[in-house]
């Protein structure tokens, strides 16, 4: 059986305003190291920051979160019953400043950053193509389409790299992976099959009622799709504020 390639790409843009160092944005909350509840303190501004950031954040060069606009995104084929590489473009990713952070840690020494979360509603807007096969069937389709995932575990693992610059510590990230569990997921791609009504509402229909079995062979390329676009997030923030601004010694 020959193995399918795995390829997944992502492009994620923001208008940035280019900022070479900035402070996190005044009504920020900060966590003290020393915090005897530091991981509490942690799991608590991460979640304002993030409510705070739906309409950007000026200070730190960021343009709106929610939606969040992604220029293009691949997932790839399956290695079972997803023989279509979906393309999207022009996406729009919306909810994600709806997460609640359910745990957050920090491993100073190993430069690690462990994070658990659940975003009640996750949307996926845009336009998709594809052309080939899932669960058998033939699928082929070039229009609008919507991915909605409910009640999203996100399981983070960030690992840091440290960087000096003008005599101040500053963590970037090499990796971030992240790990989803959808508690249900749902499909709607319009003008499958040139605009066929009935046979692309019954392509739906079976995407819908088998959507775990779907999500579970292309889960790696939406936890790379979707890690890569957290990964530049946490770059814009980390990269410019330093991280004696973040975690107060
Ligand atoms: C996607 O969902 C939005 C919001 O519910 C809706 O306005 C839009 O028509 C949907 N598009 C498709 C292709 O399902
Ligand atoms: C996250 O990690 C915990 C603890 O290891 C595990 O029980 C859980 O299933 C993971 N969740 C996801 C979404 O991977
Ligand atoms: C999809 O799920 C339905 C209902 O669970 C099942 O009867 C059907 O066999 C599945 N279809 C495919 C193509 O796997």
């Amino acid at each position: 059986m020959a193995s399918k390639c795995f390829v997944v790409a992502v492009a994620v843009s923001f208008t940035v305003t280019l900022i070479e160092a900035a402070r996190l944005p005044s009504d920020w909350g900060r966590c003290h190291r020393t915090d005897p509840d530091f991981e509490g303190c942690l799991r608590q501004n991460i979640e304002d920051a993030i409510q705070k950031l739906k309409n950007g954040s000026p200070e730190l060069g960021l343009s709106t979160f929610d939606p969040l606009d992604i220029p293009q995104l691949v997932i790839g084929e399956g290695k079972g019953t997803v023989n279509v590489a979906q393309h999207f473009n022009d996406l729009q990713l919306h909810g994600l400043t709806g997460s609640k952070v359910i745990s957050s840690s920090v491993d100073f020494k190993n430069k690690k950053i462990y994070a658990r979360s659940v975003t009640p509603y996750l949307r996926l807007q845009g336009h998709y193509t594809m052309k080939g096969r899932i669960l058998l069937l033939p699928i082929v389709g070039d229009g609008q389409c919507n991915i909605t995932l409910i009640n999203t575990k996100i399981n983070h693992t960030l690992t840091a790299e440290e960087k000096i610059k003008k005599g101040k510590v500053f963590w970037t990230f090499k990796e971030y992976t992240i790990t989803l569990e959808p508690e249900m997921m749902s499909y709607n791609f319009d003008n499958l099959f040139d605009g066929e009504q009935a046979l692309g509402d019954n392509i739906n229909k079976v995407l819908n009622e088998n959507w775990s079995e779907v999500f579970a062979d292309v889960r790696e390329g939406y936890e790379k799709g979707i890690g890569a676009i957290f990964h530049n997030l946490a770059n814009r923030v980390f990269s410019i504020v330093p991280l004696d601004e973040i975690y107060l010694q």
